[in-house]
Formats: C-alpha cells, sequence, structure tokens
C-alpha cells in the first residue's frame, strides 16, 4: 500500500469525559469492536486510579498496563483507528490536555444523566485551541437519562458548539427501544445481555412500528415523535465543514455498557473525522503524506520497572513512516540517534512493529535526554508548535526534609517538570520552590520519584496561589514598570520564564486590567 494511502486511512482520536462518565466502558467496547480484544472484561483490570488518591505505589505496579494501554490501535472497516488514553480520575495531569495536541478529532462521551460536567468543560476548551472535530456520544440510554432536547441544548449552551443529532433515542431505562437513524430513517434495536459480545443489530426502516409503541406505551411513543420533530427542526443541517472545523458536532445516543451505539461512533468517526492534519512548526507547515518522517514528542511516562531509569516518550509521526532502525534527527540537540526499539501499539497483538505511519504515535525509550516538545525529523531542521504548557491550577510549597539536600532538590524537580506533568516555580522574593499541577496526584508522584530517583526527602504546604500566568510585554519600559509593582509575585518557571503567580481569580483580573499592555498567557510553547 502506499504511503499515501496509508495516510489517509488513519484517524487518530481521543476521548474526552469527566469521571464516571463511561470513558473507560467505551474505550473497552470500541477495542471490541475493533477485534483488538475478543470478549470485553480485558480491560478494566487497569482501573487502578479509582481507589483513593494516595495510592500511588500500587499504581506504579499497574503502570505496565497502564503503558500499553495509553495508545490503542486497531483497524475498523478500511481504517487504521488509533484511540489515545486522556489520564483520568486521579492521574489526571497536564498530560492529559498535551495528548489532545497529539490527536486529529476527539470523542465526547457524556452521562445522559448528568449532561455537561466540569472536566468536560475544561477539556473542550484545549480542543478548541485547535479546532479539533469533535464527535458527541450521549451514554447510559439504559437508565434513565435527562430529555435528550435539553442535553443538547445545554451542550450548545455551555460548551458552544452546534449539536447535529445523528440518532434519536427511542424510550430510555427499562424502556430503551433503541435508536432511530435520522438521515437513514432507520431504526437500530437494542438488545440487552450482550454488553461483552458482539451481534448483528436488528434494524428496520421507519420506526413506527406496534411493538415499539407497545415497548414504551403510547404516551412516552407520542413524546418520541414531537421530540424527534423538534429535534430535527431546532438543529442546523449536517455540515461537514463545520465538523472538521470545529463548529459542529455529530450527537449519538447509547450505552457503552450495554455495547449499543459503538458501532455508530466507528462509523461516524472513520467517515467524517479527518485523516491526520498538517502540522506547522517554526519553518514551516509539515504535510502529513510528505516522504520525509517527522514528529513531535507530547508526553513522557515514567516506566514501570524502578530498576531501570528510562521513560517512555510518546511521538506523534507528523509526516512519512517509521521504520525500524532508522536514522532520527534529535532536532533540539542536533544529534543524530538510530531508533531501534521504538514501540508501537497495536492492542491484542504484542509484537513489536516494524513501522508506523502518519498519524500514528510510537513510544521511545528515553535516559533523560527527550523532552516534552521536541521534534525527530529524517533530517531537516524543524521545530513543531502548538505543544503548550498549561497554567496549573493547584500549587504547593515543597519542603525540604534535609536542608543540605537543596541542590538536588531543585535539579529534581526541574527534571521531573522536564517531563511535563508538573511544573517547578521559583518566586523572586525568597527562596521557595513551588510546584504547580493540574491533577493533585501528581503532588504525590513527584515525592515518590524524588525520594527514589533523587534521594531527597519532601513535604508539601498549602500555598495561597490561585492560577499562574506567564507574562511578556514588547514595550520595554512598560514591561520594567510592571516588573517593579508586580514584584512579590513574580516568578520564574523551569524553563526560565517570567510568570505572574495570582493570589487570586479576582487579582489577576484587576491585574490585567490595571496593565492591558501585558500579555497574561494561560500557556506556555516550548
Ligand atoms: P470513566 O472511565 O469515564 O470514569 O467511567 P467508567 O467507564 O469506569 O464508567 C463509570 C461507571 O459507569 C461504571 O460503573 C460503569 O460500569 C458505568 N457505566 C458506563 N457506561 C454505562 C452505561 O452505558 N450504562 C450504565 N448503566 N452504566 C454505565 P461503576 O459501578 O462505577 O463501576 P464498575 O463497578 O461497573 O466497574
Amino acid at each position: 500500500m502506499s504511503l499515501h494511502s496509508e495516510i489517509a486511512k488513519r484517524r487518530t482520536f481521543a476521548i474526552i469525559s469527566h469521571p464516571d462518565a463511561g470513558k473507560t466502558t467505551m474505550t473497552e467496547k470500541l477495542l471490541l469492536w475493533g477485534q483488538a480484544i475478543q470478549r470485553a472484561g480485558e480491560v478494566k483490570s487497569r482501573k487502578t486510579d479509582k481507589h483513593a488518591t494516595s495510592d500511588w505505589m500500587s499504581m506504579e505496579q499497574e503502570r505496565g498496563i497502564s503503558i500499553t494501554t495509553s495508545v490503542m490501535q486497531f483497524p475498523y472497516a478500511d481504517n487504521m483507528v488509533n484511540l489515545l488514553d486522556t489520564p483520568g480520575h486521579a492521574d489526571f495531569s497536564e498530560d492529559t490536555y498535551r495528548t489532545l495536541t497529539a490527536v486529529d478529532s476527539a470523542l465526547m462521551v457524556i452521562d445522559g444523566a448528568k449532561g455537561v460536567e466540569e472536566r468536560t468543560i475544561k477539556l473542550m476548551e484545549v480542543c478548541r485551541m485547535r479546532d479539533t472535530p469533535i464527535i458527541s456520544f450521549v451514554n447510559k440510554l439504559d437508565r434513565e437519562i435527562r430529555d435528550p432536547l435539553s442535553l443538547l441544548d445545554e451542550i450548545e449552551n455551555v460548551l458552544k458548539i452546534q449539536c447535529v443529532p445523528m440518532t434519536w433515542p427511542i424510550g430510555t431505562g427499562q424502556h430503551f427501544v433503541g435508536v432511530y437513524n435520522i438521515s437513514e430513517d432507520k431504526t437500530y434495536f437494542y438488545q440487552k445481555g450482550h454488553g461483552t459480545e458482539i451481534v448483528e443489530i436488528e434494524s428496520r426502516d421507519g420506526y413506527d412500528y406496534p411493538d415499539v409503541r407497545e415497548r414504551i406505551g403510547e404516551i412516552a411513543f407520542r413524546e418520541f415523535e414531537e421530540s424527534l420533530e423538534l429535534a430535527k427542526m431546532a438543529h442546523e443541517d449536517w455540515d461537514v465543514d463545520e465538523f472538521l472545523t470545529g463548529k459542529q458536532t455529530p450527537v449519538l445516543f447509547g450505552t457503552a455498557l450495554g455495547n449499543f451505539g459503538i458501532n455508530m461512533v466507528l462509523d461516524v468517526l472513520t467517515q467524517y473525522a479527518p485523516a491526520p492534519k498538517d502540522h506547522d512548526t517554526v519553518e514551516r507547515t509539515v504535510k502529513a503524506d510528505e516522504e520525509k518522517f517527522s514528529g513531535f514528542v507530547f508526553k513522557i511516562q515514567a516506566n514501570m520497572d524502578p530498576k531501570h531509569r528510562d521513560r517512555i516518550a510518546f511521538m506523534r509521526v507528523c509526516s512519512g513512516k517509521y521504520e525500524k532502525g532508522m536514522k532520527m534527527k534529535h532536532v533540539r540537540l542536533g544529534k543524530e540517534v538510530r531508533i531501534s526499539d521504538a514501540l508501537t501499539f497495536l492492542a491484542g497483538d504484542r509484537e513489536a512493529l516494524e513501522e508506523a505511519y502518519s498519524g500514528d504515535i510510537i513510544g521511545l525509550h528515553n535516559h533523560g535526554t527527550i523532552q516534552i516538545g521536541d521534534s525527530f525529523t529524517e533530517g531537516e531542521t524543524l521545530n513543531f508548535t502548538g505543544i503548550p504548557h498549561f497554567a496549573p491550577e493547584l500549587f504547593r510549597r515543597v519542603v525540604l526534609k534535609d536542608p543540605l539536600k537543596s541542590k538536588q532538590l531543585q535539579k529534581g524537580l526541574q527534571q521531573l517538570s522536564e517531563e511535563g506533568a508538573t511544573q517547578v516555580f521559583m518566586p523572586q522574593i525568597n527562596n521557595d520552590l513551588i510546584l504547580g499541577a493540574v491533577g493533585v496526584l501528581q503532588f504525590e508522584v513527584v515525592a515518590h520519584r524524588l525520594l527514589e530517583e533523587y534521594k531527597v526527602q519532601c513535604t508539601f504546604e498549602p500555598v495561597s496561589i490561585a492560577t499562574v500566568r506567564w507574562v511578556h510585554c514588547d514595550d520595554k519600559v512598560a514591561f520594567e514598570k510592571f516588573k517593579k509593582k508586580a514584584h512579590d509575585q513574580l516568578s520564574v518557571d523551569g524553563g526560565g520564564y517570567l510568570t505572574y503567580l495570582a493570589p487570586s481569580r479576582v487579582n489577576l483580573k484587576l491585574m490585567q486590567e490595571r496593565y492591558p499592555e501585558i500579555t497574561f498567557s494561560a500557556t506556555r510553547e516550548h
């Protein structure tokens, strides 16, 4: 198969959802439909993050599983699908955000009883930065859910995206009959009890059948007809271009637990979601189907084996083809490296794959030389853009147990922050070291790894910082004036960039109003 057609058939996406909406269950069923697993139930074991935040040790033991499930590749129809895991629950971190910079589309899973929840809002904000196309799935139809029209309203109002219902649910909970596919004018019937296996889904033209009326009752049937009419009237017509620019989202209904509606998601994904997109670099735009290989690192994960210090760097291939044993240029270091042991991730097939294409993710063994945002090419100097650091939302002051080890502490914090899951800030006003993260578990991970890998024992103290912004201004005089005024709140981050540590959101807003010429940025590019 030609390079071009290999790339064209790839679909690289991630699931965005609030904890408990059904991401894990959905992932498992997607793998089932992709025939990457034979029966559902095999993925469940990795869900360690559900048990308390303090369980880092056992989490680490489970890393073996979660490393291999960070990326799941499986074929579907004529396509090759890459599903990237976005760490959730307690291990929610900057990686979760940054993973979204490595996908071409996202699947938003919403709990039908709960609607749009806080984590989904945050993740959508990140998708919005790149106008990532979003497919929506309303889950848990086997339970009583909220009125579907009001759910769509909420998605439109809160997430500022136009909904286009592709299917419409007939009944919910005990009376969930199935979904009516609007454009096909066809009903697909839900059969209980096949949550773990693939069965043929019964379908019939239209929806008006005596047995359907009987199952949900005449009143509910009339309500269904009314809401279907409203759903069709109240929403825009499907427009692929609007979807591809992130303005419209197709909405599907189903139940991940009941294994219903999953193939419809995969059908929409393979039919409409984009093939690998082009990527910007400082130097030029890299086309996904260029012959020559290139890629960037978006995530570094600690290895499960404490005896080996190496970590896995996850690289999104942006052009060309990776072949085992190929030479690559590590652009930041200006060094040639031969990569013979990259990991590729074909779920269900553990053999190391020999090749990977634009859109795929490969894992590189990293012995401390690779950082988030690093570019690799076949020789050209290219620096990919759009792989940001995100402003942390949680802050702690690091307290060292043994004052003689402050050098090691600083080095450890610096190196761990280069992996990108946490960030370190050094206030100008004192010698404090402030650690910032977007997920609370990261503090424990850092304390544990400082002890294991740097032999430094530390604890954390609360500190009154609400958020951080990278500050910048082209007008030198204005910048100096600001720096003087804001001195006590300024710090330098691990990359040497000036940041404003805001004690409260209100304070930040005031400062932004008072100093309009200063740029307060919530992200920093590598
Ligand atoms: P997450 O990864 O987004 O956090 O969600 P996960 O898939 O773990 O699902 C959270 C809970 O919701 C699980 O129940 C799961 O079984 C349930 N769930 C997922 N999809 C559906 C669905 O379509 N219908 C119904 N009724 N439930 C669904 P749990 O009791 O918290 O966990 P478990 O004991 O079942 O593992």
